[in-house]
């Protein structure tokens, strides 16, 4: 079964109730019938007008905006009309536990879908920060997990530190678990020196958020600094970083800053034709965002991913 297909099978599993804010854009309400027949959610189409239906909500929601956000100086008029925008409306019912999750971004950037999450959503429990994994399926099987590649971050933090990096190295193996059903992830933290081939204070954070990472979590396969082909070509991780547990045989590959990880997608999409779509991790509650050009099929794969991380 390829990975679509079995995140979907577990979305219908425990079917989970997602919010579409963007409910009167056409390749959203197609996805939401399409998620209906098939299934795999229960899809909640907001627009202005049935959120200005919904009159004894959208004062709750404004209510507990202003209680969240007072403190950074929102007024109460403030967030009565943010409220009645259907992203923070959704938001909102996602916080409140109308909802278990939201999925986003046909027509907001990402930037104006993170922002409401971030402030709103927030991070869960133990989670330092929110950052994305991208899944990245490719022709070739013998790639990473039988051709599935997962990538971090992509989306969310331009410039991490050592200690953010961490994090992101953890937050993404366990997307690799959870989400991908890949039972043991390997974690190349990815450089363009391996082990101490090249000298610079770039090379030298990686090194050290491999340590903290290994730190935090020790039973983690984890490893860095390295290069992308001693990650995943055997025969270069072996000579490169002879004795690594994950030179060579890598499946989960964080980048070291956003330039470098959305160029990256970017290349394996593009090149490597690999199919793909991301993810957002570390939120206390699912919260994904859509590329401005996806189509339904990634509206549909997408809302199905957030239900699983609903689980
Ligand atoms: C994520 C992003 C939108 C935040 O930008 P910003 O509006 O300048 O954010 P701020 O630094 O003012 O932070 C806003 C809130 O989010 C929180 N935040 C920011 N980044 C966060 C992270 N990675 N994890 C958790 N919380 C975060 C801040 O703590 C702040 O919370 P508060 O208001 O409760 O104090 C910004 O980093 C960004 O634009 N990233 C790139 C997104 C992008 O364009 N990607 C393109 C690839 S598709």
């Amino acid at each position: 079964m390829d990975l679509i297909e079995s995140i979907k099978a577990k979305a219908r599993a425990d079917v989970k109730r997602i919010v579409l804010p963007e409910g009167d854009e056409a390749r959203t309400i197609a996805a939401a019938e399409a998620i209906r027949g098939e299934g795999i959610a229960e899809p909640v189409l907001l627009t202005p007008e049935t959120i200005a239906a919904d009159a004894a909500r959208l004062e709750r929601y404004a209510q507990a905006l202003y209680e969240l956000r007072k403190a950074k100086g929102l007024t109460r008029e403030q967030a009565a009309k943010l409220a009645a925008d259907p992203m923070y409306f959704g938001m909102m019912a996602v916080k409140c536990g109308d909802a278990d999750g939201l999925v986003s971004g046909a027509v907001h950037s990402t930037g104006d879908m993170l922002r409401p999450a971030l402030q709103i959503i927030k991070t869960a429990p133990g989670m330092k920060l929110v950052s994305s994994s991208f899944l990245m399926e490719c022709p070739d099987r013998s790639l990473g997990e039988n051709g599935l590649l997962v990538y971090a971050d992509c989306v969310v933090n331009p410039c991490p530190s050592a200690e953010e990096l961490a994090h992101i190295a953890i937050a993404s193996a366990d997307t690799a678990r959870t989400l991908c059903g890949i039972s043991e992830p390997r974690v190349a933290l990815l450089s363009f020196s391996t082990k101490g081939s090249a000298r610079h204070a770039l090379v030298d954070k990686v090194r050290e958020a491999a340590e903290i990472a290994h730190s935090l979590a020790p039973n983690l396969l984890l490893d860095g600094e390295m290069q992308f082909d001693a990650a995943i070509v055997p025969e270069i991780g072996e000579s490169k970083a002879k004795g690594s547990p994950v030179a060579g045989r890598a499946n989960v590959f964080v980048f070291p800053d956003l330039q470098a990880g959305n160029i990256g997608y970017k290349i394996t999409q593009r090149v490597g034709t690999a199919s793909c779509f991301a993810v957002l991790q570390g939120l206390a509650k699912p919260c994904n965002d859509l590329s401005r050009g996806c189509s339904v099929d990634d509206i549909v794969n997408t809302v199905a991913a957030t239900a699983v991380q609903a689980h």
